[in-house]
C-alpha cells in the first residue's frame, strides 16, 4: 500500500515537474551541454548522472554545497578528467573525447594555476600569445626578431592593457604572482580567462577571494564580459546571492546531482525539491511538519490550513519568512525573539513546537511572550511529500468530479 502511494506521488510530481524544468530555451547545437555524466573517484560516486545545457549567451550558476562535485563538473567540460560514462558537447561538436586545448574554453581555476615565473602582463597575455604568434615567434629570445613579431607582440600588449584595466591590475603588470594578494591573483586569472573569447566560459569560484565591496564590481564585470563575448558560461559558485543576481538559469547541485535547472525566480518560488527550497533563501525556508487528511486538507498539529494537497499522510509544509501574514483564523503562534535589522525585523516564533521566522517591515510591533496567529497565502505555501519532492497542492475545491 505503502509502496502504490509512494508511486502515485511520484508520478504525480513528475507530470508537475516536468514543464517547469523544460523552461530551457538553448539552440541545438551551440552552446555547452553535459549529458548523462557519471564519475566515481575511489570508488564513491561524485557525479551521479548529471546533464546540464548551456546555451550560446546564457549565464548559469551551478550551486551547490562544498564537496557536492562542482569542480569536478567543471573538470570534465574543461576536458582535465574524464568522466567514466556520458557525453561533453561544446559549440554543437561532441568533444568528449578532445584534449582541454581543442575544447574551445577560458576556464578561471579555483585555485588560480598562475605561472609564477611570468609576470601579470605575461600571465594575462598567456592566451593571445599561443594563438597570435608562431612557435618561432614565441621564442625567448630569437622570437622578437622572426618577422611579423613585433606587430603581434605590440597587438598583445595592447589588449592586456585594455583588459587589465577594468580589473584594477593596470599597477600591477610587472609584478610576478608570488608579489600579489589572494585577491590580485584571482583578477589576473579572471582577466587571462576573459582576454580572448572563447565558445565557453567556465569559472570556479572566481570570486572567493575578493572582498565584499570587490566581489560586488567584480560580478558586474563579469557579467558584462559574458554579455560582450555572447559565450556559454558555466560559473560555478556557493554563494547563494551571487548566483540569484548573475545567472540566467540556476543548476542546484547536490550530493553529484542536479536537483533543478531554473531561472532564478522558479528556483526560489517553484523549487521541485525540499534540499532545493532548504538550501535557497536566506533566512531558510520555514519547514512545518504537517498532515494531509482523508480528502486532502493539509493540517498543522491538528489546525486546519487554506492548503488542500494532492498526496495523503505526512507532508512538509513550507513557507518562505516574508511570506507570513498575520491572520485571525491562522496558526497559533508564540514570540521567542526579536532582530531589529534596520529595514526590516526578523521574528523568531514557534508553532506547534517548531521554530518558524518571520520577516516583516518595520509596522509589526511585536513583545517577546506574544501569541499570534499566522496564516498565509495558500499559493505562496509549498508542499513536499516523505521522500523530499514536491507535492501540488490545490488552492480551491475542485470544480468538478
Ligand atoms: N581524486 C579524488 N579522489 C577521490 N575523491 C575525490 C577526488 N577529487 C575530489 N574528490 C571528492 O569529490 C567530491 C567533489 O569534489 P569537488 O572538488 O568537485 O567539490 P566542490 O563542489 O567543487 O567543492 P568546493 O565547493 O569545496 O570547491 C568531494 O567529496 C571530494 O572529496
Ligand atoms: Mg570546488
Amino acid at each position: 500500500m505503502e509502496a502504490s502511494r509512494n508511486w502515485r506521488i511520484a508520478a504525480t510530481v513528475a507530470a508537475y515537474a516536468a514543464p517547469m524544468n523544460s523552461a530551457t530555451p538553448p539552440g541545438p547545437d551551440s552552446g555547452l551541454s553535459v549529458e548523462r555524466a557519471q564519475l566515481s573517484l575511489g570508488g564513491q560516486p561524485i557525479l551521479r548522472d548529471v546533464s546540464l545545457r548551456v546555451a550560446r549567451g546564457e549565464f548559469v550558476a551551478l550551486l551547490g554545497p562544498s564537496g557536492c562535485g562542482k569542480t569536478t563538473l567543471m573538470r570534465v567540460v574543461a576536458g582535465i578528467q574524464r568522466a567514466d560514462s556520458g557525453r561533453v558537447r561544446i559549440g554543437g561538436r561532441d568533444v568528449t573525447a578532445a584534449h582541454p586545448a581543442e575544447r574551445d574554453v577560458a576556464m578561471v581555476f579555483q585555485s588560480y594555476a598562475l605561472y609564477p615565473h611570468l609576470t601579470v602582463a605575461q600571465n594575462i597575455a598567456v592566451p593571445l600569445t599561443m594563438t597570435r604568434l608562431n612557435g618561432l615567434q614565441r621564442m625567448p629570445l630569437l622570437g622578437g626578431m622572426m618577422p611579423g613579431s613585433r606587430a603581434a607582440r605590440a597587438g598583445i600588449q595592447a589588449d592586456v592593457a585594455r583588459g587589465a584595466g577594468p580589473l584594477g591590475l593596470s599597477h600591477l603588470l610587472d609584478r610576478k604572482p608570488g608579489q600579489l594578494s589572494g585577491g590580485q591573483r584571482q583578477r589576473v586569472a579572471l582577466a587571462r580567462a576573459v582576454i580572448r573569447a572563447p565558445g565557453a566560459f567556465l569559472m570556479d569560484e572566481p570570486l572567493s577571494n575578493l572582498d565584499a565591496a570587490l566581489r560586488v564590481t567584480t560580478r558586474r564585470e563579469i557579467v558584462e564580459v559574458h554579455r560582450r563575448v555572447g559565450a556559454a558560461t558555466l560559473y560555478v559558485t556557493h554563494d547563494q546571492s551571487e548566483a540569484l543576481t548573475m545567472a540566467d538559469r540556476i543548476a542546484v547541485m547536490q550530493a553529484g546531482e542536479i536537483l533543478q535547472i531554473a531561472t532564478p525566480e522558479v528556483i526560489y518560488r517553484d523549487p521541485v525539491d525540499l534540499r532545493v527550497a532548504s538550501f535557497i533563501g536566506s533566512p531558510r525556508i520555514n519547514l512545518l511538519a504537517a498532515m494531509a487528511g482523508e480528502s486532502g486538507e493539509v493540517r498543522v498539529a491538528g489546525h486546519p490550513t487554506p492548503l488542500r494537497s494532492f498526496a495523503r499522510g505526512p507532508v512538509t509544509l513550507a513557507i518562505r519568512p516574508e511570506d507570513w501574514v498575520m491572520d485571525a483564523e491562522g496558526l497559533p503562534a508564540r514570540v521567542e525573539h526579536a532582530e531589529f535589522l534596520g529595514d526590516h525585523t526578523l521574528v523568531h516564533l514557534r508553532i506547534a513546537e517548531a521554530p518558524v521566522v518571520l520577516r516583516t517591515g518595520t509596522g509589526l510591533r511585536v513583545t517577546v511572550g506574544e501569541s499570534l496567529r499566522l496564516g498565509f497565502a495558500p499559493e505562496r505555501a509549498l508542499l513536499f511529500g516523505a521522500d523530499g519532492r514536491r507535492i501540488p497542492a490545490e488552492l480551491r475545491e475542485p470544480a468538478r468530479a
